[in-house]
């Protein structure tokens, strides 16, 4: 294997900028340095040369002198609508390879109900759905109660609690007025799925046009068509079905170290094929590269029926607590190696190896 020299450009929390009015969660998708120290260690000790850059308004210039021959990307940058587009936009700009999906499929997926709409149209299993610019537009036949209330595009459960489930128009205006007044954007608003949360993570690259055909070879279902799923990971909620109903952001901040994660999830082989090739299915369609994680819950009043909740083509990768993580763990991955997965496939995929 060859070395090469590796910038890991991440946004720190604590590197972020504050504004008057900043609401209190306002960074808690960001990374801790620890994370991003982890990342750089591992990469290290497979034998690369690698140093953290903080992914600001001096990236160009720091990267430039840096002169990485690939950059390990998981910033996921602090303002406006395409915020995780930029780096790779600049990267391209550069010339500079990096890890992970690119410009128009980070855009795509930082929006819900953009992707969303490209699932309904490949026939994914997603809920209904209604975006809301203002507060009083009406409420569109299909959509009945109770339905769930969010921001469309932010993550780590931003602007999600036990409020989100609402039951009828009172409650359903008053949460779509706090997530368009505190996160200035248009509310998401879709059929609540009461059921089972249900997260699964890949690395690799899809290899033909298989994502839409269910595996050829029944063997074969964990590795295929140059994919290879993780356990599927299982948040017990039941301790927080009164307080929270959903994987809230308390549970996925203050509480994270307190949950059961169960991984492998509890689920029958065949579920976990269904939830491998609908999980690759959304790879596929959203145009996602070299690592991803799909968010599911399966509907308990329709036997378990999966519905794509979301894709995040930049999990987190803390070595303690973010979920892809875990499924690597279940899997006999331990974070360095995990690591160096994601990076090797970006390296395969551009020929560097
Ligand atoms: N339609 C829905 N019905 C029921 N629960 C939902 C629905 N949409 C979201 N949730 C709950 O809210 C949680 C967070 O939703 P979602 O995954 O869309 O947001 P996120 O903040 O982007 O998550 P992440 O931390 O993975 O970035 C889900 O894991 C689930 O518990
Ligand atoms: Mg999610």
């Amino acid at each position: 294997m060859k070395n090469f020299r590796v910038a890991v450009l991440a946004n720190l929390k604590k590197n972020a900028p504050h504004f008057e009015g900043m609401s209190e969660d306002q960074w808690d998708d960001l990374d801790s340095e620890s994370t991003v120290l982890a990342i750089r260690d591992a990469i290290r000790s497979a034998g690369h040369e690698a140093e953290f850059l903080e992914a600001d308004d001096t990236i160009m210039d720091t990267v430039r002198d840096y002169k990485p021959d690939i950059c390990f990307n998981i910033a996921e940058s602090h303002f406006g609508d395409s915020r995780e587009a930029q780096i790779p936009a600049i990267l391209e700009k550069l010339q500079i390879p990096y890890t992970g999906s690119k410009v128009l499929s980070l855009a795509l997926t930082l929006d819900k109900p953009m992707t969303k709409r490209i699932l309904a149209w490949h026939g994914l299993p997603t809920p209904e759905f209604q975006s809301f610019e203002r507060v009083d537009e009406p409420l569109e036949e299909g959509m009945t109660f109770p339905l769930f209330v969010k921001p469309s595009r932010e993550g780590t459960g931003m602007g999600i609690s036990y409020e989100s489930i609402v039951h009828n128009e009172t409650e359903l205006r008053k949460q779509i007025a706090f997530i368009i007044r505190r996160y200035k954007q248009t509310a998401l608003v879709e059929r609540f799925i009461e059921g089972r949360e249900v997260t699964l993570g890949m690395v690799g690259n899809l290899i033909g046009p298989v994502a839409r055909r269910i595996p050829l070879d029944e063997n074969a279902h964990r590795i295929q068509a140059g994919l290879h799923f993780l356990p599927p990971m299982e948040v017990d909620l039941k301790p927080y079905l009164l307080t929270d109903g959903v994987y809230a952001n308390r549970l996925k901040t203050a509480l994270a170290a307190d949950l059961d994660y169960l991984c492998p999830a509890p689920l029958d082989e065949d579920m976990v094929d269904e939830l491998n090739w609908l999980a690759a299915a959304v790879f596929r369609v959203t145009g996602a590269l070299d690592c991803a994680r799909v968010d599911f819950r399966l509907d308990i009043n329709d036997n378990l029926k999966p519905y794509i909740l979301e894709i995040n083509p930049l999990p987190g990768l803390s070595p303690v607590i973010s979920d892809l993580v875990i499924e690597a763990a279940a899997d006999g991955i331990e974070h360095a190696e995990l690591v160096n997965m994601i990076l090797n496939t970006a390296l395969s995929r551009y020929g560097m190896v």
